[in-house]
């Protein structure tokens, strides 16, 4: 049993109930640690509703990732030292997720590196002062960022310079004795999935394909990220762990033998 009593989590990404981050806040509080939530101002109605009565929030306060100066503010605005942070941020304008990436303008390029990816350096810099010594951070990543998954395009390319800076600021901040990890999520039903083209087919193929012939759900991630984010991770830091069902694993569908070719 995991023990978080008097220790204080900062969460980044709940849009609403179906969001990893949501689950990752509810693992966390049930082995009793306290959850401060950044939200985008566009949800503050979802999550007034969504955090009405629950008595483990300590603090919400409003942040757009894409301004440093909001970023600067939050961790600012905050009041003692915590032991946790989750990144749980990913965005791309629709204009490059419906095409393939040759087509990606400079513009909508800098918008999803910076949202999806460069946060996690500015959240990262801007928690520093606010942390206890032997603190952890989890971020999220994709399949998509090692391989082409039909329908991620420019999303692929974030999360792969994501779990670069993963690698990067574990050396940064290691020698402060933080700790820095992604877990690569197979694909859920949330908000931000359904930005995905072809999203429903692609969980229809996991089930039917992956080792445990079944779909990854919000809590395999939240169990993982809650293992991740306490001391029985204490020697882990710069990796990347899948929790997808063991997809990532599989080269060709378990019954090639019965694929017609035309
Ligand atoms: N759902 C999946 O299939 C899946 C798989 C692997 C990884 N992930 C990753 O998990 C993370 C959480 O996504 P989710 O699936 O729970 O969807 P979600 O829509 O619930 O969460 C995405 C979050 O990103 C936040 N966000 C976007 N732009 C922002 C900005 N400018 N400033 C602040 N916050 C911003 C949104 O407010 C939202 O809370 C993302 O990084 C996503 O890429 C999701």
């Amino acid at each position: 049993m995991i023990n978080l009593s008097g220790k204080r989590a900062i969460v980044f990404g709940v849009a609403d109930k179906t969001s990893i981050a949501w689950a990752i806040s509810k693992w966390l509080a049930d082995a009793g640690a306290k959850i401060t939530l950044s939200y985008q101002t566009r949800f503050r109605s979802r999550l007034v509703q969504l955090t009405k009565d629950v008595e483990w929030i300590e603090h919400m306060g409003e942040c757009d990732v894409a301004y440093d100066d909001q970023v600067r503010d939050f961790f600012n605005g905050l009041e003692g030292k915590y032991d946790m942070i989750v990144h749980a941020i990913g965005y791309a304008p629709a204009t490059a997720l419906s095409k393939p990436v040759i087509f990606t303008n400079e513009e909508d390029y800098k918008t999803a590196m910076v949202i999806s990816s460069y946060s996690l350096q500015r959240i990262v810099r801007h928690s520093l002062r606010v942390l206890n010594p032997g603190s952890s951070f989890v971020t999220l990543t994709y399949l998509g960022a090692e391989r082409v998954v039909p329908g991620y395009r420019i999303m692929g390319v974030a999360k792969a310079a994501l779990e670069a800076f993963v690698r990067e600021l574990s050396v940064d901040i290691g020698g402060m004795g933080h700790r820095i990890n992604a877990i690569s999520s197979g694909p859920i039903k949330t908000l931000a999935a359904s930005h995905v083209p072809g999203f429903d087919n692609i969980l229809g193929f996991m089930e039917h394909t992956s080792p445990l012939r079944r779909n990854v759900n919000q809590d395999d991630v939240g169990k993982t990220a809650l293992f991740l984010l306490s001391d029985l991770a204490s020697g882990i830091t710069g990796q990347t762990i899948y929790v997808d069902v063991g997809f990532n694993t599989t080269a060709l569908p378990t019954d090639i033998e019965k694929v017609k070719f035309e």
